[in-house]
């Protein structure tokens, strides 16, 4: 069956000193859970956190990669340097590489290929604007982005991608979805799976919710039967309000 999974996005978030602080405070906190906990700290950040948490239930992941393997990218850090410092997965798609970098859904399709090829997991992510639920285009747009980057993927590859739908509008706003929002968001993309790879691969695939999860909500969030989990920015940034949210399963 899919697994339940609580991921924190740091983005750009914290330095050397702060990282590890934080580090020790999950220690701190971590407990038997029912969900597998990951954290996304910066690249520089990266090896370190990787080193503290190796005997730990907490897997360190990145918040981006490029395609290539390596060569003339000025600034860009690859899989195989990802992997050589025992990081296994890797964020892909989030709004905010998206609208402030231009990632775009062929370029993300790149990078799918890239991590896959690498034996990366994914979490790949999507959702709409607030202009697309307003005009009701939300379900089509987030159909688009997934059938564009992942639908040229063979069935097999699917046991390495969690999914995560990350309304726009909801991310740092404190807005969140509603839990029926996130639940028929959810439901609709099991189902546009099932409709392309069978209701098997659409059944073992987690669907991660994100757009401010907070302890408050979380819970009900996470209570909806199509919600695998949480894709946290702002209060993974603080470990007691992180593993309230990883409690809430
Ligand atoms: P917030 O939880 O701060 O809304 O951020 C969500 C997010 O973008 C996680 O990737």
């Amino acid at each position: 069956m899919r697994k339940n999974i609580v991921a924190g996005n740091w983005k750009m978030n914290n330095d050397l000193a702060q990282t590890q602080a934080l580090i020790s405070d999950l220690v701190e906190q971590t407990q038997t859970s029912n969900a597998e906990v990951m954290i996304a700290p910066t690249f520089t950040n990266l090896y370190s956190a990787c080193e503290a948490l190796r005997e730990a239930n907490i897997e360190v992941i990145s918040q981006n990669m490029h395609f290539a393997k390596n060569g003339a990218y000025t600034g860009e850090i690859s899989a195989c340097m990802l992997k050589s410092i025992g990081v296994e997965t890797v964020i892909l798609g989030h709004s905010e590489r998206r609208a402030q970098f231009g990632e775009t859904d062929a370029l993300l399709a790149e990078k799918v290929n890239a991590a896959l090829e690498n034996n990366m997991r994914i979490i790949f992510c999507f959702g709409e604007e607030l202009n697309d639920r307003k005009t009701d285009n939300h379900f089509n747009v987030v159909k688009g982005q997934i059938k564009n980057a992942l639908f040229h993927l063979p069935e097999s590859a699917w046991k390495n991608i969690i999914l995560a739908y990350e309304p726009v509008w909801a991310i740092g706003t404190g807005e969140t979805a509603s839990p029926e929002q996130a639940q028929e968001m959810h439901k609709f993309i099991r189902e546009t799976l099932d409709n392309k790879y069978g209701v098997d691969t659409a059944n073992s695939v987690s669907i991660l919710y994100g757009g401010s999860v907070k302890p408050n909500n979380a819970k009900e969030i996470f209570s909806k039967p199509d919600v695998d989990g949480g894709l946290i920015g702002g209060a993974a940034l603080n470990a007691i309000d992180f593993y309230a949210i990883v409690n809430a399963f």
